[in-house]
């Protein structure tokens, strides 16, 4: 269909425990909740989206190198990955498919090994602390830099 582009919303590991995991930090909303609040969002800005969550690093990866020339945006949740996969880092260079970062806690606030990001540099924009919400931030931005590029109006 005409102007609809595709967004992949990519969730790294322990996000499948959302709702029950370290609630006082990551909330009480469930994976399956937010991806329904981002399916619904996705409708009103007249785009496609995608979900893929997992624990291992080489299904992410494997994800990331499938999107190529399929999808025209990432948002990604690398989770713990943030701060060790430099593996996860050059898949996303590899595919030339602009990301948005996306962390529901501030991880500036945390521990300081949560500091480092090996994605924050290459991102075209990072979100951190902003609470489920973030995720919706993320694929307004995205929609709304696809259809700018394209000269489109939402
Ligand atoms: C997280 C922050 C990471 O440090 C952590 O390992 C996660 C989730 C966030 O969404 O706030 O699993 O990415």
């Amino acid at each position: 269909m005409k102007n609809m582009f595709n967004i992949l919303i990519l969730n790294g590991p322990n996000l499948n425990l959302l709702g029950t995991r370290e609630t006082n930090i990551y909330g009480k909303t469930t994976l399956s909740q937010l991806n329904d609040l981002l399916n619904k969002e996705s409708k009103k800005l007249n785009i496609n989206i995608s979900h893929f969550q997992s624990n291992a690093e080489h299904e992410i990866i494997e994800k990331i190198h499938a999107s190529k020339k399929k999808i025209q945006y990432i948002i990604i949740n690398p989770a713990a990955f943030t701060h060790t996969s430099l593996a996860i880092r050059d898949s996303l260079i590899s595919v030339e498919i602009p990301f948005i970062e996306v962390h529901i806690s501030n991880i500036y606030s945390r521990e300081t090994f949560r500091t480092h990001s090996w994605f924050s540099d290459i991102s075209s924009g990072t979100i951190s602390g902003l609470g489920i919400e973030g995720y919706i931030w993320a694929i307004k931005t995205a929609a709304i830099r696809l259809f700018k590029k394209n000269k489109n109006k939402i």
